[in-house]
């Protein structure tokens, strides 16, 4: 049988929305008050989906301290706090929610066992939220 399971985490860092390849003026008219050059910041709630079977000898899908361990390790710590635009992840990247939550979600798939699949939400503010799995992850 099996089953999903969800959980969520709190994530606060800043970002500013530009990039290299449009003018001040196009970057101002795509991104609006978010090319600001001072950057502004986001409290993102991080949700993770896991889904697979459930163990039987368990009863669960994954081991939250498991999980909770590899959010840590690989998503926490590394952006908690940061501002998105130095980091290495988005040198090349505008560091939009989308980009954020496809990022997130490529370094959890990177760690979590190959049987488990793994979907990814990110929630930027209570209106916006985007969600990243890629077929058969
Ligand atoms: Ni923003």
């Amino acid at each position: 049988m099996r089953a999903q399971l969800g959980r969520r985490y709190r994530l606060s860092a800043s970002h500013r929305l530009h990039t290299e390849a449009l003018s001040e003026a196009e970057n101002r008219a795509v991104y609006g008050k978010c090319a600001n050059p001072h950057g502004h910041g986001h409290n993102y709630t991080v949700e993770v989906l896991v889904g697979g079977e459930i163990d039987a000898a368990t009863g669960m899908v994954c081991d939250l301290t498991r999980l909770d361990g590899w959010v840590s390790r690989e998503v926490l710590e590394p952006f908690d706090h940061q501002n998105l635009n130095t980091l290495e992840a988005f040198q090349n990247l505008v560091p939009t929610t989308e980009n954020l939550c496809i990022e997130i979600q490529k370094r959890l798939r990177k760690v979590l066992p190959g049987d488990l699949t793994v979907t990814v939400r990110v929630e930027e503010t209570s209106n916006n939220f985007f969600e990243y799995r890629p077929e058969g992850a």
